[in-house]
């Protein structure tokens, strides 16, 4: 019977008069004047299966049918009768007659209703996972999913990548956040890590004259959740030797450019805009700034230095920054708000949020005493300050002040829906800073991971001034959010040894823990370089979804939980004995 099986969604006027066999679940039931209409769904389409009293045997089985039961049904595919069609539908102007029906399972009534516009808390969707899955829209993601993967492989391999697989019990392979273990039952003691990329073996495999590697991976990462982060996630991660950044990008661009167009309808011109770190975090206060709305942040160092302002002219003086931000039409906003605004820009470590407003040709501000008459002139002029205008300003360390502006503007795009949704914002962040200082570890740490390579003009400066070493990396940004990132890497043995050194890791720990890494360097070593696009992040944009959840066929929840199968759970003493683990809590 199977093999005859018609999917629903290829039913056509041109089917008329056909008999079909149909498989599926019960949408929903209806009866009227005792006819009982099914709505019958499968993966391709729902169409209206009528079973008529007439049909006494059909009809007597048709009773018992409830939402999600399964059915085959066979019956014969005919035009709606005239004034019951369902134009708005697909398939409204069709209907199949039941002459044959098999329950092929029951089911109990579902917690919630299997339709899209679902309003249920998102615990109980997680929990019923399965039943979630069964909703049009969470079947269409994951069919765009499925082809994005394909389109993704078919790409590569025509580029010449090769697909090789790497391990998930390995060691540590450093992205900046804590490593998931695993026990080794036959190494007492000893443990794998789960990889957070698989960065050291993609670079190994150049080493390998593979040349042109590519993986659609899983990673994990034990990292604080939030609503585009998971524990575990997927990455296409590849690698090519030979390279320099523009044979990466450049590739990478055509790539996301068909990707966007064949799922999204989207044409992003090529090439992508590029900007370097340094202009991003001055004009947006971000690393990936959404290019979609304006409001830039504006210096006022130079203004504001000569003021009797004190906590803004000492601040610069001593090295700081002060950037101010315009608010078209902010002057609306009521003291309570600007007290909100003031608390949030201190989560990102401002000692203040200083304001002006500008409202009918009058000036109100608690700093507006600080400034002769000519210097608030100038600040203004600065700021392009209109009427109708809030102008908020943040002094302190560089990062401080980006930090806190980069945020307030999203807050305040956001709150006022400056962000145009039908414009895609997708460019090349270059020229990061190799390293950064962490001031509670007290030492410098990779800003992307330690196997980056410097710009050779800057390689100069490892020694003398580390933190001025730019590097060879490179983020793709797409509507404010990081989709992917690589580099070239360091291809040269004495450069990674350099670099260990700079973070902190001395010649016995590099030996231990990246031994076989800096060895492969003194075997051959092509230069080579790569990127990793996070696949659920680039699913989220395309199906315009705000949660990485719904993009994830078995998401896990804030606390890196899953309700369906309740992991983690303890496991039985036996278990942990064989491990040669004692849990202490
Ligand atoms: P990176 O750490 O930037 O680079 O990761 C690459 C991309 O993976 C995605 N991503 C995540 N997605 C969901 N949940 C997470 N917790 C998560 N973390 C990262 C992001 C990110 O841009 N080995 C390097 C790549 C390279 O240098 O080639 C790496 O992993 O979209
Ligand atoms: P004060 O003179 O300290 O009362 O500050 C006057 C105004 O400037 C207040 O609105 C403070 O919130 C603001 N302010 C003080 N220091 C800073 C700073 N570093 N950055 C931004 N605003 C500040």
């Amino acid at each position: 019977m199977l093999s005859a099986r018609t999917d629903i969604g290829t039913l056509s006027l041109s089917d008329v008069g056909r008999v079909v066999e149909l498989y599926g679940w019960v949408n929903t039931r209806r009866a009227h004047a005792d006819v009982i209409f099914v709505d019958l769904r499968d993966r391709s389409g729902l169409v209206q299966v009528v079973f008529d009293p007439e049909d006494e045997e059909v009809y007597a089985e048709a009773v018992r049918i409830r939402p999600e039961f399964v059915l085959a049904v066979r019956g014969l595919v005919r035009r709606r009768p005239e004034g019951t069609e369902n134009p708005g539908k697909l398939l409204g102007d069709l209907e199949v007659v039941a002459r044959q029906v098999t329950v092929l399972n029951a089911a109990q009534t579902p917690p919630f209703m299997i339709r899209d516009q679902l309003e249920v808390d998102e615990s109980l969707r997680l929990k019923y996972r399965y039943l979630d899955l069964r909703r049009p829209e969470m079947q269409r993601i994951f069919q765009i999913r499925h082809q994005v993967m394909q389109k993704v492989r078919r790409f590569l391999d025509e580029a010449g990548f090769l697909e090789i697989e790497t391990p998930f019990l390995t060691n540590s392979t450093p992205e900046g956040a804590r490593d998931y273990l695993v026990p080794s039952r036959v190494n007492p003691g000893a443990f794998y890590a789960l990889p957070q990329s698989p960065q050291l073996f993609k670079q190994l495999l150049m080493v390998a004259g593979m040349e042109k590697y590519f993986q659609i991976t899983r990673c994990f990462r034990d990292e604080d959740l939030r609503a585009d982060r998971q524990p575990e996630f997927t990455q296409i991660d590849l690698e090519m030797s030979f390279v320099e950044i523009d044979d990466v990008l450049i590739l990478m661009e055509r790539l996301i450019r068909e990707v966007f167009l064949e799922f999204a309808g989207k044409d992003m011109p090529v090439p992508f805009q590029r900007m370097s770190y340094r202009e991003a975090m001055n004009r947006f206060g971000s690393d990936r700034p959404d290019l979609r709305f304006g409001m830039e942040l504006v210096d006022v160092g130079y203004v504001v230095r000569d003021t009797n302002f004190q906590a803004f002219a000492q601040v610069v003086m001593s090295g700081g920054r002060a950037m101010g931000l315009r608010v078209p039409g902010g002057a609306s906003l009521p003291r309570r708000e600007i007290d909100k605004l003031t608390e949030f820009v201190g989560l990102f470590g401002a000692k203040g949020l200083a304001y002006i407003t500008l409202c009918e040709g009058e000036l109100k501000s608690p700093i507006l005493k600080f400034f002769a008459e000519e210097e608030m002139a100038a600040l203004l002029r600065v700021m392009g300050a209109q009427d109708g205008d809030i102008l908020f300003f943040v002094a302190g360390p560089e990062e401080v002040v980006w930090n806190s502006l980069g945020n307030l503007r999203l807050e305040l795009g956001r709150r006022f829906e400056l962000i145009d949704r039908d414009m895609m914002s997708c460019l090349w962040i270059t020229d990061f800073p190799l390293l950064e200082y962490d001031d509670k570890e007290k030492r410098y740490v990779a800003i992307h991971h330690p196997f980056t390579a410097p710009r050779a003009e800057d390689a100069g400066k490892l020694t003398e001034a580390p933190l001025e070493v730019r590097a060879l990396a490179y983020d793709l940004v797409v509507n404010g959010t990081e989709l992917g990132g690589g580099s070239i890497r360091i291809h040269e043995r004495e450069v990674q040894e350099k670099v260990f050194a700079l973070l902190g890791i001395d010649e016995e720990q590099a030996a231990e823990k990246f031994g076989f890494l800096l060895d492969a360097f003194s075997y051959g070593t092509p230069p080579h370089g790569g990127i990793a696009f996070g696949l659920d992040r680039l699913m989220m944009i395309l199906t315009e979804r705000d949660n990485i959840r719904d993009v994830i066929a078995f998401p896990k929840t804030q606390s890196a939980t899953c309700l369906m199968t309740k992991a983690p759970a303890p496991v039985v003493p036996l278990q942990l004995r064989e491990l040669h683990i004692k849990v202490d809590v």
